[in-house]
């Protein structure tokens, strides 16, 4: 693995009246990834969108579509957001039983596959199938809503990641998600993330592209 940041703006926190210009701010921005949160209501207590509005926005990005299912029954709707656009599908292990066989769908149909583990759960959860995967998203707040607080005991599991991929030769992305903003990315960085998940930092910033370039680490705050 390359030692370069990304950063995906979450359009969570962007405004869904005009989610064009949303695309076009994250272009001009110089953003890496496009975060999509779709949340069922059930898995967590809110609900954002469906298959309809990714492919929908498709045409407006060139980005890397990083879709991050918050949704109970998982395999129900990766068929859906594969033929949407997606280029990563990511769902909770908490929220599936049969995560392995959910992985090879994802990968079947031409995906990249993700995994993530809300604050509570340990990564030894899902130790066995990190073999197979493309991400693992370490959700550093409780999901359901931008603009949290960014839980700081989760830090840790971001460098036994780390260290699991070094000792064994796997490939994922880590990606961190959650209460991610210029204060705490230096931490979140140093722990060692490769992608920086970032709702209200980047939807709120005055100057998004200095945002970008803040979290990345490439400037001084
Ligand atoms: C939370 C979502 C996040 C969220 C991050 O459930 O998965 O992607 O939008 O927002 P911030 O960066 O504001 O914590
Ligand atoms: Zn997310």
């Amino acid at each position: 693995m390359n030692n370069k940041i990304y950063i995906a703006p979450s359009i969570l926190s962007a405004d869904f009246s005009d989610m064009r210009s949303s695309m076009a701010m994250i272009e001009k921005a110089d953003a890496d990834w496009v975060h999509l949160d779709v949340m069922d209501g059930s898995f967590v207590p809110n609900l954002t969108f469906g298959p309809k509005f990714v492919k929908d926005l498709r045409p407006f990005s060139k980005k890397v579509f990083d879709v991050h299912l918050m949704v109970n029954h998982p395999e129900t709707m990766v068929n859906a957001f594969a033929d949407a656009g997606s280029d990563y599908i990511t769902f909770h292990m908490e929220a599936a039983v049969h995560v392995h066989r959910i992985i090879q769908q994802i990968k079947d149909l031409g995906c990249k596959a993700g995994i993530s583990i809300v604050p509570s759960t340990p990564v030894s959860a899902v130790r066995e199938v990190l073999q197979y995967v493309d991400l693992v998203l370490v959700m550093t707040v409780n999901p359901g809503f931008g603009g949290q607080k960014l839980i700081s005991g989760s830090l840790g599991k971001i460098a036994e990641l780390k260290r699991i991929r070094e000792n064994n030769l796997y490939n994922y992305f880590i990606s961190v998600d959650g209460g991610v903003n210029r204060q705490t990315a230096p931490s979140v960085i140093e722990a060692g993330a490769d992608i920086l998940v970032s709702g209200s930092a980047f939807f709120n910033a005055e100057d998004p592209a200095g945002e970008v370039r803040i979290l990345k680490g490439n400037i001084p705050v």
